[in-house]
């Protein structure tokens, strides 16, 4: 069966990843057809509207989006998020030899952050605080009533039930999967329980009684900041960590610097009905126009789609692709210490395939 893909080039540097991550696919001859609505910047040159319609309607046709970064939420972010309810992003942490990593001993660092994607902070329901005063709000440790006379924001932090269960669950699932293929079978919960005690507690309380219907899982649970710490001096423990939304996002980019930085770090977000598909990292506007971004991040984000798809042998075919080109070392991009472009790199990958 054709599968469709919506390709949202992104903006800045996204676009020098993600038109050689879609030719790569095109090269492997797979039954894919690639939707390329206008968007970003030349669809605001176009029509005003950096997601207009008919953009919508690709993403809607097609079976998942792979997505480049966008410099904010009005390329399509909000929509395959919220409107897609893709609760799940998965972010990926795996040392391969010839990856710059800035530890001695890098071998074997092989986990993934499953962030929630939907709720915490990041909704951004935020305001005057003078706007609370009818809530008559009291600080968690003091009891003290909350002073809503200051000038200043507030901004709220929504945990759910259900969500949180959701996400728990697909980390359980993956840890499963990773069992099955020879990893511990760990889910770690990394949050703020002890001072949030109420939203980050409840998450704790749902990682660890969604762990406890998968008797094959060992659960471990964590305060954030001590994980910060023990994902940087002891990498290898870890196997799957469920987060809440923000602690995920910035870790996950600590995540990355651990086995070379976020030029190699991809991403894939799950819900139940659909997925895309986007790099860790943003439009690394500081390098657009360069040819000289680090495409894996990309291309390894297309491997989790076509591992979604159902093309597993090419998913692999790819990964494989990646890595020789790493374990080599010749066609390396400037962040990895070589000095080959975006385009010599993807041309060693091509050739590997
Ligand atoms: P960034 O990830 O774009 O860049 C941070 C640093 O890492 C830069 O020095 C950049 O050159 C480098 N870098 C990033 N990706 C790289 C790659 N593949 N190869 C080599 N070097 C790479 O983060 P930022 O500068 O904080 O954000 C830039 C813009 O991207 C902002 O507008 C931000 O909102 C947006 N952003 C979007 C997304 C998204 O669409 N999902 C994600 C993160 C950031
Ligand atoms: C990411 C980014 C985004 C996020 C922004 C651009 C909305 O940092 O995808 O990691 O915070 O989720
Ligand atoms: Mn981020």
């Amino acid at each position: 069966m054709t599968r469709k893909v919506c390709v949202i080039e992104g903006d800045e540097a996204s676009p020098e990843v993600v038109r050689p991550t879609v030719e790569l696919l095109d090269g492997m001859k797979l039954d894919i057809d690639f939707l390329r609505p206008l968007t970003g910047q030349s669809a605001i040159d176009a029509s005003g509207n950096g997601f207009p319609p008919e953009a919508r309607a690709a993403v809607d046709e097609a079976d998942c989006t792979l997505f480049g970064s966008t410099s904010g939420l009005t390329g399509g972010l909000a929509y395959l998020r919220w409107g897609k309810k893709t609760f799940a992003n998965y972010r990926p942490t795996r040392y391969v030899t010839g990856m710059r990593s800035p530890l001695r001993n890098p071998d074997g660092i092989d986990f993934v952050i499953v962030r929630e994607n939907l709720e915490g902070l990041y909704p951004g329901r935020e305001g005057d605080i003078a706007d609370l005063a009818p809530l008559k709000l009291r600080d968690g440790l003091t009891g003290d009533l909350m002073d809503s006379s200051t000038a200043g924001k507030y901004a709220v932090r929504i945990i759910t039930e259900e969500n949180t269960g959701n996400v728990c669950r697909a980390a359980c699932e993956l840890a499963l999967k990773r069992k099955a293929l020879g990893g511990p079978g760990r889910v770690t919960v990394a949050a703020k329980y002890n001072m949030l005690v109420q939203s980050d507690g409840l998450f704790r309380r749902i990682a660890e009684e969604t762990v406890a219907e998968y008797p094959e899982l060992a659960f471990q649970q964590l305060i954030v900041d001590n994980f910060a710490q023990q994902m940087i001096a002891n990498p290898h423990q870890f196997d799957v960590i469920v987060m809440p939304n923000e602690h995920g996002d910035v870790l996950a980019d600590g995540a990355a610097a651990l086995v070379g930085g976020l030029g190699l770090a991809p991403s894939a977000c799950i819900g139940r009905d659909y997925a895309y598909f986007e790099p860790v990292h943003g439009t690394a506007p500081d390098i657009a126009g360069m040819n000289i971004i680090n495409p894996t991040a990309m291309i390894l984000s297309a491997k989790w789609m076509l591992d979604y798809l159902g093309f597993e042998d090419a998913a692999s075919r790819l990964e494989k692709a990646v890595y020789a080109v790493y374990a080599e070392g010749e066609y390396l991009t400037s962040d990895q210490g070589g000095s080959s472009s975006t385009t010599e790199f993807c041309a060693a990958v091509r050739a590997g395939l």
